[in-house]
Order: structure tokens, then sequence, then C-alpha cells
């Protein structure tokens, strides 16, 4: 049994699928803060598979306890959190509160009922301002905010418990720019107000819900000025979760792995190949530079091939279609089914 805080948000509906796709059996504990329980349903009409739901709030000992105990978890892949980065700014305590206090009540829960095996959702956002690009894993640590400082915290109280007692197995994942949709249209991102990142602002400037996108910043030193990511399928975010899994399974240890593509794009790259997915006008304006923006972030995605055995697998124009899919049979999201 695989216990999945923050199942319903977007990446963990879409992992969901692929573990029960897998054979998992799957407990998501979520307190729906930024989802809704229609995405398990959703997840189960892809899948034909049930989903074992407890609602409740990782800051919550007690009812986590009996929720890791009743279901029989045997490994934990850790979601639930709070992710937006201008909120974080200007309610530090609630970041704070929601994702390091939250951590580490799960971790006392786990450690308390015998389960030692953890896949986290860690962030490029700790590598800070890149000093050297593609980004590996031994980069130097560092953020400049609050919400990437709770995953540093995160990460050092994860590797601090590890050296503690080695029998525990942890699995750190740094991910770049999860986008896309499950292919069947019926799961997505779905941000509540406006959203902060790209692709979800391109679907709703494509499908009429915004007039154009504010370009931030095109004086960057990069091809076309504009900023560049490293963009990945959420199904491929998916899949990296299963891969970790397997690998903790090989022996206990304390990894922290690269989910990317390796491939950098800008928001102009973006726009274009997300005009050719869904055959829609994007309209844009360029803006000034986003506080707190840096220029390029891309992964070196080597050590997860090598370690976990996993590389993306789909592309840019996949990634654009589904998010169209998803986004022109819901353009508002789950709220109006
Ligand atoms: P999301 O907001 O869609 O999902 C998070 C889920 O956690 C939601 O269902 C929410 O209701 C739940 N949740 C939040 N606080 C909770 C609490 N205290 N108790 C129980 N449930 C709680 O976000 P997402 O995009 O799916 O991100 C999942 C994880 O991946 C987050 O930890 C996020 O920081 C991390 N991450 C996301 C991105 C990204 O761009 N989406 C990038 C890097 C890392
Ligand atoms: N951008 C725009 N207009 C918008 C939104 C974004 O031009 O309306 C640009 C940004 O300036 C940036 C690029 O598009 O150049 C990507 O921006 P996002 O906000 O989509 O993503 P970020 O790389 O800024 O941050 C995201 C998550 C962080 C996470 C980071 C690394 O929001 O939480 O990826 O994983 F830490």
């Amino acid at each position: 049994m695989i216990f999945v805080t923050g199942g319903a948000g977007y990446i963990g509906s879409h992992t969901c699928v692929e573990l029960l796709n897998a054979g998992h059996q799957v407990t998501v504990f979520d307190n729906f803060s930024n989802s809704q329980p229609e995405a398990l349903h959703r997840v189960e009409r892809i899948t034909g598979k049930r989903v074992n739901l407890i609602k409740g709030d990782i800051r919550d000992l007690p009812t986590l306890q009996q929720a890791l105990k009743t279901c029989g978890a045997q490994a934990v892949i850790h979601f639930a959190g709070l992710k937006a980065v201008g909120e974080s700014v200007e309610q530090p305590l609630n970041y704070y509160d929601n994702n390091v206090m939250g951590t580490l009540k799960l971790l006392q829960a786990m450690q308390t009922c015998g389960v030692k095996n953890i896949v986290f959702s860690s962030s490029a956002t700790v590598y800070g301002d890149p000093q050297r690009l593609p980004l590996t894993e031994d980069h130097p640590l560092s953020t400049t905010n609050p919400y990437g400082q709770t995953k540093l915290v995160i990460e050092h109280m994860l590797r601090d418990l590890y050296h503690s007692d080695v029998s525990w197995r942890i699995g750190i994942l740094r991910y770049f720019n999860p986008v896309g949709a499950h292919a069947s249209g019926l799961i997505g991102e779905d941000p509540q107000g406006t959203p902060n990142n790209l692709l979800p602002f391109i679907a709703q400037v494509a499908v009429g819900r915004r007039e154009f996108l504010n370009v931030w910043g095109n004086d960057y030193d990069t091809p076309d000025g504009t900023g560049v990511r490293d963009y990945i399928h959420v199904v491929d975010l998916a899949h990296g979760h299963l891969a970790a899994l397997r690998r903790l399974q090989i022996q206990p240890q304390c990894i922290a792995v690269n989910l990317g593509t390796g491939i950098g794009y800008s928001v102009l790259d973006m726009v274009r190949a997300f005009e050719k997915a869904s055959g829609k006008p994007v309209a844009y304006k360029f803006s000034p530079r986003r506080a707190g923006d840096i220029a390029s972030c891309f992964a070196d995605a080597s050590l997860a091939h090598q370690l976990l055995g996993w590389q993306s697998e789909r592309d840019l124009a996949t990634m654009c279609q589904d998010a169209w899919r998803w986004q022109s049979n819901y353009p508002m999201g789950y709220a109006k089914v």
C-alpha cells in the first residue's frame, strides 16, 4: 500500500494513476486545500481501480498515525504542501507551518508506525540562481524565497534523519517544471485564481479565459531574451516516482535526484508550441522582469537515468497537446463539471 499525501493535487493525481496502473494499492491523504475530490474520482475512472481516500491534514499527528496504521502503508510519497512562491513571501509562517511542520509530523508518524520509506517532492528551486548549467545534483544549494527555504529545510531534515538511522529509504526528487496532463484529458492542472505558472496561463489565454500573456522580461541573457526552463511532462514525472520506489526497494539509502528532461525552452518557444498544439493564437505582451526570476534553469538528468533507470519520454509537442486536451475539455477545471 502506497500512502500518498497531497494525492488529489496536480502531480499527486497523475502519480496515483500510474501507481494504480502498475498494480499498487493507493491511499490518498489530503486536506483539499488546493484540490478537489473530483480529481480522485477521475483517477478511478481512468484506471478502473479504487483509491482509498482519507481527508486529513498532515499537521494532525494522531489522524496521520491512525491513517498510516489502518491502511497498512509500506511507503509514502509526500506531495502535500503549499507551492506558490509569491504567496510564500507574503505568508512565510503559513509556508513553514504547512510544509516544514507538516513534514516533521509526517516523519514522526512514519517513525512511530515503522514506515521508513519516503519519496519527497523537492524542487529545482533549491539550486537558487544557477552558477553553472546544466544543473547537477552536487550544485550548491541556496534559495531566494520562503517556499524554496521550506524545501531546503525539509531536504536537510531528511538527510539528518537518514544519518541518525540508516535503515530509512529516502528519495528526494527535485522537479524541474512539470506541465501537461494525462492523455485522457480527464485530469490536469487546475490552478485557483490567476495562474502563477507559465503553461496554465498560456492555456487559459488559448481557451479564451484571459486576454493575453505577460512575458516577464525579454532582456535576459538567453537566445531570445525570455526565460528558459526545463519543462517536463507530468506523466513522465509520475513515472519517476515509481522508479524511485523501485530503487529504494534495493536497499536503505538517501538519494537526491533531478527529474527533468535536460532541455531548456524559452517562454516564446512555449507560446509557439502551444499555438501549434491548440490551433489557437496566444496573444502576449512583453512586461518587466518578475522579481526573483532567473534567466535559465535546466537539468542534467543523467543521475536519474543512472540510479533510477528513468528518463523522460514525452516531447514538448506532447506536453502542449495533452495540456490543451485537458484545458479544452474542462475550460474551468474541475469546478464546473
Ligand atoms: P498541488 O497544490 O496541486 O497539490 C498539493 C496537494 O497537497 C493538494 O491536493 C493540497 O490540497 C494538498 N495539501 C496541501 N497542504 C496539505 C496539508 N497540510 N495536509 C494535507 N494535504 C495538503 O501541487 P502540485 O503541483 O501537485 O505539487 C505537489 C508537490 O510538488 C508540492 O510539494 C510542490 O511543492 C512540489 N513541486 C511542484 C512543482 C510544480 O511546479 N507544480 C515544482 C516543484 C515541486
Ligand atoms: N512566465 C511569464 N509569464 C507568466 C508566467 C511565467 O513570462 O505569466 C515566465 C517566467 O518569467 C519564467 C517562465 O515563464 O521565465 C517559467 O515560469 P513559471 O512560473 O512557470 O516557473 P518557475 O521556473 O518560475 O518556477 C516553477 C515553480 C517553482 C519551482 C520551479 C522549479 O513555480 O515552484 O518551477 O521547479 F520551484
